[in-house]
C-alpha cells in the first residue's frame, strides 16, 4: 500500500508541472470551461482501500464513460440479444464517425462509440419514458460507487443537446435502418444526460471495481452481473475503450480503459482493482493526454500490465 500511495503522489506531482497538456474540448461548449491543470487521479483496490492524490475529490462530466455503466445495465436488462443490434469489434474511427453505419446496415461497430451508446440507450428506454432511464443511471452508479451524492450536471446536458449536431445526425440514421425504436430525441436525451453526469475519480474508481472483482459489489459481496459478463465488459474496455487509440492505449498501459472527452479515464485492473484519472486536456483521439500517461506510470509502477 505505501508503494502505491507513494506512485499515486509522484505521478501527481509529476503531472503538476507538465506543460504540454492537450486541448480541453471545446464542441461542447460548457467543457470548454474547465481548467486544464486540473489532475486528479484515485484507485480503490479490491481489498477496500481507496488512495487518491491531486484533484480527485472534484467533480467533472464522465462523458463517454457513462457508456461503460449504461452497457452494463442494458445488458442487465435485454441480455445478449443486446449484441443484434450493437457489435463487439473495435472501430478504428474517431468516437463521433458515422461512415461505417452506410455499409453495416446502421448497427454501429461497438456499444463504446457514440453511435454504439445512443442504441444503448435506446435499448434502455423500452417501457420507461426519458426521465425513468436517465433516474436508473444515476441510481446505479450511486449504488456502485456507494456515494448518494452523484449527480446530473444539467448545464452540461443542454449544452450538448444545444450543439450535438453529429449525435443527432447518428440517431437520425441508425433511426432509417431500424436500429432505433424510440424517436432519436427521446434516445438522445437519455445519451446526453448519462455523458453530463458529474463524478470525481475517487467516485468513479469506486463505481468500477466490480468489474475488477468478478461482477461483485466489493463492500456486499452482491453480484453486479456475473464474472463472465464482467470479464467481457473489461475485454470490450480493452479492444474499444478509447476509439482509435485503443491499440495505443493497450500496448502502452496494457489495462481495460474507458476514456470520456471531460478529460476522465476509468481504468479496471482484474483481481487488483479500479482507477479512476481526470485531466481535463486532450490528445488527437480525444483521449486525456495526461490521463493516459499517468495510467502507464502507474500500471509499470505498479506492474499492473495484463500481458
Ligand atoms: O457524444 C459526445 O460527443 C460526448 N457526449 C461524449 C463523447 C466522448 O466522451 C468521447 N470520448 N472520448
Amino acid at each position: 500500500m505505501a508503494e502505491l500511495e507513494k506512485a499515486l503522489a509522484d505521478i501527481a506531482a509529476e503531472m503538476a508541472a507538465r506543460t504540454d497538456r492537450g486541448n480541453v474540448a471545446t464542441y461542447i461548449p460548457q467543457l470548454g470551461k474547465i481548467d486544464p491543470q486540473k489532475f486528479g487521479i484515485a484507485v480503490a483496490t479490491n481489498d477496500g482501500s481507496v488512495l487518491v492524490a491531486g484533484d480527485a475529490d472534484e467533480a467533472f462530466s464522465i462523458q463517454s464513460i457513462s457508456k461503460v455503466f449504461t452497457l452494463t445495465l442494458a445488458l442487465g436488462e435485454v441480455g445478449d440479444a443486446l449484441w443484434k443490434r450493437v457489435g463487439r469489434e473495435p472501430s478504428g474511427n474517431p468516437f463521433n464517425s458515422i461512415v461505417q453505419l452506410e455499409h453495416e446496415n446502421g448497427i454501429p461497430r461497438n456499444p463504446f462509440i457514440n453511435a454504439g451508446a445512443i442504441v444503448i440507450s435506446d435499448i434502455m428506454l423500452a417501457g420507461h419514458r426519458p426521465r425513468e432511464t436517465i433516474g436508473e443511471i444515476v441510481r446505479f452508479v450511486r449504488f456502485l460507487a456507494d456515494d448518494d451524492t452523484i449527480a446530473i450536471d444539467h448545464a452540461v446536458a443542454a449544452s450538448e443537446q444545444a450543439t450535438g449536431f453529429r449525435n443527432f445526425a447518428l440517431a437520425n440514421y441508425m433511426k432509417s435502418f431500424g436500429n432505433l425504436r424510440h424517436p432519436p430525441e427521446l434516445s438522445l436525451g437519455v445519451y446526453f444526460h448519462q455523458c453530463a453526469i458529474a463524478m470525481s475519480c475517487r467516485q468513479l474508481a469506486m463505481a468500477g471495481r466490480f468489474l475488477a472483482n468478478d461482477g461483485r459489489h466489493p463492500e456486499t459481496g452482491h453480484s453486479v452481473v456475473s464474472a463472465e459478463r464482467a470479464r467481457r465488459i473489461a475485454s470490450l474496455m480493452l479492444t474499444c475503450g478509447h476509439y482509435d487509440g485503443s491499440g495505443e492505449f493497450a500496448f502502452k498501459v496494457g489495462i481495460p480503459g474507458k476514456s470520456g472527452v471531460g478529460g476522465g479515464i476509468l481504468g479496471i485492473v482484474p483481481g487488483v482493482g479500479s482507477m479512476a484519472v481526470w485531466s481535463p486536456g486532450l490528445n488527437a483521439n480525444g483521449n486525456s493526454q495526461l490521463g493516459s500517461i499517468a495510467l502507464e506510470m502507474l500500471a509499470k509502477a505498479m506492474n499492473w500490465s495484463i500481458f
